[in-house]
């Protein structure tokens, strides 16, 4: 019994000892070493195989071991900024999250680092195979697919091609869009894309007249897209999967009216043909119609070789409404960006962007929608890095213009 006794004891010393030894490593280092199979596998099929595949939008793959190991270093190097996996909103949960959005934890972070630092080891690798990766969202069903109705080579003197194509839905009712996905023809090409309602005869005129004037499918439109009544109605970066509109909301699309289709190409990757489809899920009417409506700064006057100048505006909320998500926008000095809401001297934050990257445009939605009301005054301010330019640089529409941007998706109150 004492035997017994003296035994229990000791177990007990020993394991507040092993208690007290992980709480001070977990707070400097993970207490073992991390392996591929069992820490690193699960963060790569969940975070990255997604893009990271063959024939996906990244140039390497990140499914097998030897991809990982090859590639560890500069795995730990890109997960440390955040540049990977690429998302530009603050997505921590102190300025808000976003449904789907691309983010890492700390701890995900640093078992990341811990391994690469540990020289990538393998570990046994599971019984049931390695981990499925994460499967991009998808549509509950199609009802019209916008497609470029031939297949377009962007212009090989241009590394980044911007092309806009007029496109007939061939709609006899207005409907409402719901929700879409990109279907890329060249997903390494495909910087980012945009799909415009044209809503007067006036502007598809203009937008045909364009179209009509240049050689070849669609027109180039690098500096603007040139039609004045062009409403948003789909954006997506690469890499993106299905975007579904929040329940009971939509875009509306008039009938007899034709989309403007702008396709960012960069040719990094190489050159050929692509031929995107969009997939829409439509909706005869939906309670609550939405609008995308922007916040911007469009007085920016940034003198050349400062590491930080600022750009901001600010207007009053002229109805009360419910932000559901944002589409931030700068051009390539564009460096943050933090969009608040400020009522009597209190503010809420609306969107930060720490570390922007002109190469991840994209749609994202609150996982929590935000209500404004009337006469908040909304803010935006944008940082930027002029050291790189001999001029000021201004407000404008070319990729070395600069903007400051945040379109909202919303519903009236
Ligand atoms: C949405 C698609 C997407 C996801 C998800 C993604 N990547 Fe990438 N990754 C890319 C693309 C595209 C590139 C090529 C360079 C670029 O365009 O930034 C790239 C480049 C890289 C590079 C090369 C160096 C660099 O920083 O450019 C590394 C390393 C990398 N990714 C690691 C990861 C890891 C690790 C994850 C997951 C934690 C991840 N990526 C998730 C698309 C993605």
């Amino acid at each position: 019994m004492t035997r017994k006794l003296r035994i229990l004891s000791t177990i007990s010393v020993f394991s507040l000892l092993a208690c007290g030894g992980k709480e001070e490593e977990e707070a400097s280092a993970p207490l073992r070493i991390p392996t591929y199979h069992e820490d690193v596998a699960p963060i790569l099929a969940e975070h990255c195989a997604s893009c990271h595949v063959e024939g996906g939008v990244a140039p390497f793959p990140l499914v097998e071991y030897e991809d990982a190991q090859r590639t560890a270093e500069a795995i730990r190097i890109s997960t440390a900024s955040r540049s990977m996996p690429p998302f530009v909103l603050d997505n921590s949960g102190e300025c808000n999250t976003y449904v789907e959005g691309r983010w890492l934890s700390d701890a995900q972070i640093e078992t990341l680092a811990a391994w690469a630092r540990a020289g990538a080891p393998e570990g046994t690798a599971p019984r049931g195979g390695p981990p499925a990766p994460k499967a991009l969202a998808n549509l509950d069903r199609v009802d019209m697919t916008i497609d470029m109705e031939d297949a377009y080579t962007p212009d090989a003197a241009a590394f980044d091609d911007y092309r806009c194509f007029v496109l007939d839905p061939g709609l006899e009712e207005d409907v409402f869009v719901t929700g879409f996905h990109v279907r890329p023809g060249a997903a390494e090409m495909l910087h980012h894309l945009t799909l415009y309602a044209i809503d007067t005869k006036e502007s598809e005129a203009a937008a045909k007249a364009r179209d009509a004037a240049e050689p070849g499918l669609g027109y180039s439109c690098i500096d603007d897209i040139h039609v004045p009544d062009a409403r948003w109605i789909v954006g997506a970066g690469p890499g993106s999967g299905a975007l579904r509109f929040p329940e009971g909301t939509g875009l509306r699309m008039r009938a007899g009216r034709k989309t403007l289709l702008q396709i960012h190409y960069n040719q990094e990757n190489g050159r050929r043909a692509d031929r995107t489809r969009i997939d829409l899920m439509l909706a005869r009417s939906v309670p609550n119609e939405a609008a995308v409506r922007r916040i911007a700064a469009t007085n920016l006057f940034l003198p050349p070789k400062q590491p930080r100048v600022e750009g901001s505006a600010s207007q009053p909320v002229p109805v009360d409404v419910t932000l559901w998500g944002l589409w931030p926008h700068m051009h390539k000095l564009g460096r943050q960006m933090h969009v608040s809401a400020s009522r009597a001297g209190e503010e809420k934050c609306l969107a930060r962007v720490n570390d922007w990257d002109f190469h991840w445009q994209g749609f994202a939605h609150y996982t929590k929608p935000i209500s404004l009301s009337w006469g908040d005054e909304m803010r935006i301010t944008c940082t930027y890095d002029t050291l790189s330019r001999d001029t000021a640089t201004t407000w404008g529409q070319g990729t070395n213009d600069e903007m400051c941007i945040a379109f909202f998706y919303m519903t009236e109150n």
